[in-house]
């Protein structure tokens, strides 16, 4: 009896490991974990998307699906979009929309760098300075028909913010809204 006990205890050890395992990897080759915002981030990032039509949203870096689903939730006529590269967060986040039907979200396990961002017209993201550089020099080059960003924390180095909003906490945390377009480019 104790040997299936046994076997049972060690394939679910090595299960946790494997998930943790592959968190600490998406860390390290990342750059970030896929710690969410916070609940105050959350409603300043939803009244800032109230402000950008009805077009396609894309979250880079979906995270574990807390922003996107309650962004499909809000917005059922919106198409709501992330890509997330770490394989738990981005598991979980499918689960959850399976369970909770949500039709008009897509969720892709894509590094966000490479992906056809074409269909967006809003972009949302919660990442760090170096990424925010990396995503500048995209949206500098691409065609794509993107209209607003929305970052949490981290601002977006050649544009000029056509909106801020700073969170009620300890350090008056910045979400920038951005419309992008070549008159409100600053550099
Ligand atoms: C700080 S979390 C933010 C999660 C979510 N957007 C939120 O606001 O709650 C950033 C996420 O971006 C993901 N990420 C970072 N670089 C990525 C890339 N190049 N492609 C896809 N996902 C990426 C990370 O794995 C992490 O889950």
């Amino acid at each position: 009896m104790i040997i299936p006990e046994l076997i049972l205890f060690i394939i679910l050890a090595l299960i946790m490991v494997f998930f943790a395992g592959s968190i600490v990897f998406s860390t390290v080759k990342l750059g970030i974990t896929p710690m969410p915002s916070s609940n105050k981030a959350y409603f300043a990032m939803m009244q800032l998307a109230d402000e950008t039509g009805n077009g396609t949203i894309i979250d880079l870096g979906s995270g574990w699906g807390n922003f996107v689903i309650r962004m499909a939730q809000k917005y059922p006529q919106r198409q709501i979009v992330g890509y997330e590269l770490s394989y738990l967060p981005w598991l979980t986040s499918t689960l959850l929309k399976k369970v909770l039907g949500l039709k008009n979200l897509t969720l892709h396990r894509q590094d966000f760098y490479k992906a056809d961002l074409s269909a967006a017209s809003v972009l949302v993201c919660y990442l760090f300075p170096e990424a925010m550089g990396k995503i500048n020099d995209k949206l500098r080059s691409d065609q794509a028909d993107i209209n607003f960003l929305i970052s949490n924390n981290f601002a977006l180095p050649s544009w000029q913010s056509s909106k801020t909003i700073r969170l009620d906490d300890f350090y008056k945390s910045p979400v920038y809204l951005y419309k992008i377009g070549k008159d409100e480019l600053k550099l």
